[in-house]
């Protein structure tokens, strides 16, 4: 594991971003995994700029997002699409045959999680933006998610629904998740996390027992991780 402290939020989002352009930049083609929350944001208005300034070019990039609510309206303002193509995707010349999303709206969840592995599988992910819940939740992985999940429906935990219901009339008690073991076989992860919310999953992911009950320890034996915190 690599990691870089930073002072503040800002100066995450700037390193972030300057490596996300690096690696973009040594391959145009790549294929870039998203995370939502608060926690990226910084980083998308910097990606946004570079593409303004035409340091960067989106038009062969594709991407997969991490998670999304279930069921979940895709035109819903609280959906991780809608998020996705405010924060970065309407705002970048990346194609949007080229976006792929777990479909919250999706009657058949079971096959809408295997078509998206399998557009993975031929695919791989090079980079993974992750961030991580206070929980120690990666993507929607809760505790006690196992490390060769794949993409799947998940509860969410209490505290993860509790945490939502501020922003939902009635907050979602399901998603669409990628797996702890689909995340795992990005080629490289870049894990951000600010402020002490964060302080003691990001404990467990440093030291003391890789498990369930914690699923970002999982990603310390990953043999690609940066891990950026302030
Ligand atoms: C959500 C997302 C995660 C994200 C986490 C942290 O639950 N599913 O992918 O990493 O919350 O969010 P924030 O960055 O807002 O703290």
């Amino acid at each position: 594991m690599e990691i870089i402290k930073v002072k503040n939020y800002k100066e995450m989002s700037r390193v972030a971003s300057e490596i996300v352009v690096g690696e973009m930049l040594k391959k145009g083609d790549i294929v870039i995994g998203f995370a939502t929350g608060a926690t990226p944001l910084g980083l998308y208005r910097n990606l946004v700029k570079a593409y303004k300034k035409g340091e960067v070019d989106f038009s062969k990039v594709k991407s997969f997002n991490l998670d999304e609510y279930y069921p979940m309206k895709g035109g819903d303002k609280n959906s991780y699409r809608r998020y996705m193509f405010r924060n970065l995707f309407g705002r970048v010349n990346i194609k949007r045959g080229n976006v792929n999303l777990l479909d919250g709206e999706a009657r058949d969840f079971g096959k809408e999680c295997l078509d998206y592995e399998k557009a993975i599988k031929k695919s791989p992910i090079d980079l993974q933006i992750l961030g991580v819940g206070a929980n120690g939740h990666i993507g929607f992985n809760e505790p006690g998610s196992l490390k060769s999940s794949r993409t799947r429906l998940v509860d969410l935990s209490d505290d993860t629904v509790k945490r939502n219901s501020g922003i939902f009339w009635k907050a979602p008690r399901k998603a669409l998740t990628m797996g702890i073991g689909t995340i795992l076989s990005s080629k490289k992860i870049i894990l951000l996390a600010s402020g002490k919310a964060k302080a003691r999953a990001i404990g467990r992911l440093m030291k003391g027992k890789v498990g369930a009950d914690c699923p970002v320890s999982f990603l310390r034996k990953h043999k690609n991780l940066l891990f950026i915190s302030c």
